[in-house]
């Protein structure tokens, strides 16, 4: 299948391709490539007809109202998200069927059939109808990857209470300025969670995290761990178990209209701030909806394993909404993938007999150094598609996934997207692409995608510039919440009536699309989207700390890594301690994922004349290289003293 696989000469110039087997395509649910072409000569068709297969109340009078860059997709329509991943497949042989399989860390596994969720996510939503959440309440959920979490999410769903899902990494603080920002009524958590054998102590967190969340009235607690039962407080907490207990086993979705919030997600963008990216009801559901179906090639008898955590983006689409609105079987892991051995994603696609796995690039070169004997110890066979998302995928790494995951069988699909697209919208359709590796390939149909250059002109082959999307799409975000200036100013003010990625690309002489990484303060570390200026803020929030400023480091494993440069005060000097402390510090404001790998005391930051942190010459200090331009510089000693303590060392 491979053209020239393996030779060194093609892992330098990456020239393999590696067109979709007969076998594959005979049986994909897309294998005419004029879709391409046909989708988007008529985009609001092409969308509609996947809206057509789900379940409306009331059907929309309108595809796309398009009043640049606000969109408002099947308008008039009214669903309930939560009928359309549950309930219309109760009255098929879905019924009986695995809906979710999940497996904790400690090797404990619950299997939920569509019945078992549509039960469960009804009484958990008469549960919080009991506490008075109404209609349009928001409610943040911090969960490990347990069950309740997508029962939670759907629940929400059903009676129309936006959700707003923090990753369990997330420390005290960001969980207070997310309850803040969304204006939580409730916060739902769990004692804690299985991690590498540790205890995650989300409970806590969750506690500390409401001294100064005033909107939030009550704390409703999952008991996955046993061991914080003494924590509950009197008339706040209440445990998921008491709360569902007696409640009805069904509650009416509430019909809610397309445009309806369905959830906000915050995201780090430039400013230290995160942004309450929103998604809707109709569009989003519809989008999730086609992209499962085409690019994972869904199938009734798969077994879908998508490794993300759900709290983020990639699990709200790929893991939740999109897989149970196709009616799939859709896998959960709670844990790390090393306990109790670094064969544990092995062990679990055999077990379940995935048949499709979707993963980061990040896990895949940390299977690679650890080597192939631990996927060797399992019968991955059953497995018939590979993907990726979350970051560029070297093509050494894709093809290792290619060959030791996939056998060189199962075709891989590298999606990308973001957050605030919602849904994957440049990826390879398995039955009718021919893949590079290393190349996320081509737009979705009915996606117009380009790469453009500081004026907004396309660049021809092979130059770099701007990834952009030049018209609306169903599962785009509407709006941040509660700023609606900065989703104009961010996303539509480069481009007129065009959607900024912030995301470098290139395309090739087959218009194919090559994404070179962020092109803002964004950086992408294992996967995990960091803004430099949230870390530099916290870093700044310590009081020995004058001035910081971070950039991401090129990392083997991880993507990127955080680099952080340092100004202390006047009266402190650094030490290994300061480092901790910093690191320590970093970690409490926002999480361990955002924790700098390394940091650097300088007596000075390089500064531009006009008192601009020239970051571009920091990176070339933290990367070893040759310094770049530095005729803008203040100060050139500033620079110079930097290269001798931190330049040379690598
Ligand atoms: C990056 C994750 C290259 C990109 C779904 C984007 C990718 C950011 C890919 C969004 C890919 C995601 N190839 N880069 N296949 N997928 N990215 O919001 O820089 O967590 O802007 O959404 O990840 O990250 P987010």
């Amino acid at each position: 299948m491979a053209q020239d696989s393996g030779s060194i000469e093609a892992l330098l110039h990456e020239d393999r391709t590696f067109p979709p087997s007969e076998e594959f395509k005979k049986q994909a649910n897309i294998s005419d490539p004029n879709i391409y072409e046909e989708a988007l000569k008529d985009p609001e068709a092409f969308w509609a007809k996947f809206a057509d297969e789900l379940d409306w109340i009331k059907k929309w009078d309108k595809v796309l109202q398009w009043d640049p860059p606000h969109a408002q997709w099947f308008v008039g329509g009214k669903l309930n998200v939560s009928y359309n991943c549950i309930d219309r497949h109760l009255t098929s042989a879905r019924r009986n069927k695995a809906a979710i399989i999940w497996e904790g860390e400690p090797g404990d596994r619950q299997v939920y059939t569509y019945w078992d969720l549509y039960r469960e996510v009804c009484r958990f939503a008469n549960g919080l109808k009991s506490l008075g959440v109404k209609k349009g309440d928001r409610i943040t959920i911090y969960l490990p990857m347990i069950p309740e979490l997508p029962i939670a999410m759907l629940a929400c769903a059903r009676i129309g209470a936006p959700h707003s899902v923090v990753f369990g990494g997330f420390s005290a603080e960001a969980i207070r300025d997310r309850l803040n920002d969304s204006q939580s009524k409730i916060l739902i958590t769990a004692d804690g969670g299985y991690r590498r054998g540790n205890i995650i102590q989300l409970k806590q967190n969750a506690d500390e995290s409401l001294d100064g969340a005033p909107s939030v009235e009550k704390m409703i607690v999952v008991r996955r761990t046993g061991h914080a039962d003494e924590n509950m407080v009197d008339g706040r907490d209440i445990w998921w178990h008491d709360l569902v207990e007696g409640q009805p086993l069904t509650c009416e979705p509430e019909p809610m209209d397309s445009e309806d919030m369905l959830y906000l997600l915050y995201t780090s963008g430039t400013t230290g701030k995160p942004k309450g990216i929103v998604h809707t009801t109709g569009g989003y559901l519809v989008g999730t909806y086609a992209t499962t179906k085409w690019i994972f090639d869904l199938k009734e008898d798969d077994v879908y394993w998508c490794t993300a955590d759900i709290g983020w983006v990639t699990g709200h689409s790929y893991i939740v909404y999109g897989p149970l609105a196709n009616g799939a079987t859709t896998v959960m892991y709670e844990g790390s993938p090393d306990w109790p051995d670094r064969d544990r994603f092995w062990a679990i696609i055999a077990k379940y007999g995935i048949t499709i796995c979707y993963t980061a690039p990040t896990a895949i070169r940390t299977f690679m150094r650890w080597g192939e004997e631990y996927p060797e110890r399992h019968d991955l066979t059953s497995l018939r598609l590979l993907g990726t998302v979350g970051e560029p995928i070297n093509p050494e790494a894709w093809v290792w996934y290619w060959k030791n995951i996939g056998g060189g069988r199962c075709p891989v699909v590298d999606t990308w997207w973001q957050t605030e697209t919602g849904m994957v919208l440049i990826t390879p359709l398995p039955g009718i692409t021919t893949l590079k590796p290393g190349s996320a390939t081509r737009a979705f149909p009915g996606i117009e995608a380009e790469v453009v250059d500081e004026s907004g002109a396309p660049v021809g082959p092979g130059a770099g510039g701007y990834l952009v999307i030049k018209r609306p799409w169903p599962a785009m975000l509407r709006t941040l919440y509660g700023d609606p200036d900065r989703y104009v100013e961010q996303y539509w003010a480069r481009y007129p009536d065009i959607y900024f990625t912030a995301d470098g690309a290139k395309i090739d002489e087959d218009g194919y699309f090559w994404l070179l990484g962020r092109v803002d303060d964004v950086i992408n570390v294992s996967a995990h989207r960091i803004s430099t200026m949230e870390v530099e803020s916290a870093l700044v929030d310590n009081s020995k700390v004058a001035e910081a400023a971070c950039i991401g480091r090129t990392d083997e494993i991880k993507g990127q890594a955080i680099v952080a440069f340092v100004t202390l005060k006047d009266h402190v000097t650094g030490s290994e301690e300061i480092v901790a402390e910093l690191k320590r510090h970093v970690t409490t404001k926002i999480g361990a994922m955002a924790r700098p790998d390394e940091i650097y005391f300088t007596g000075e930051l390089p500064k531009t004349r006009s008192g601009k942190i020239m970051r571009r010459l920091l990176r070339d200090i933290a990367e070893g290289r040759t310094l770049g331009d530095t005729t803008t510089l203040a100060d050139p000693a500033v620079v110079q003293a930097l290269m001798e303590q931190y330049g040379e060392e690598e």
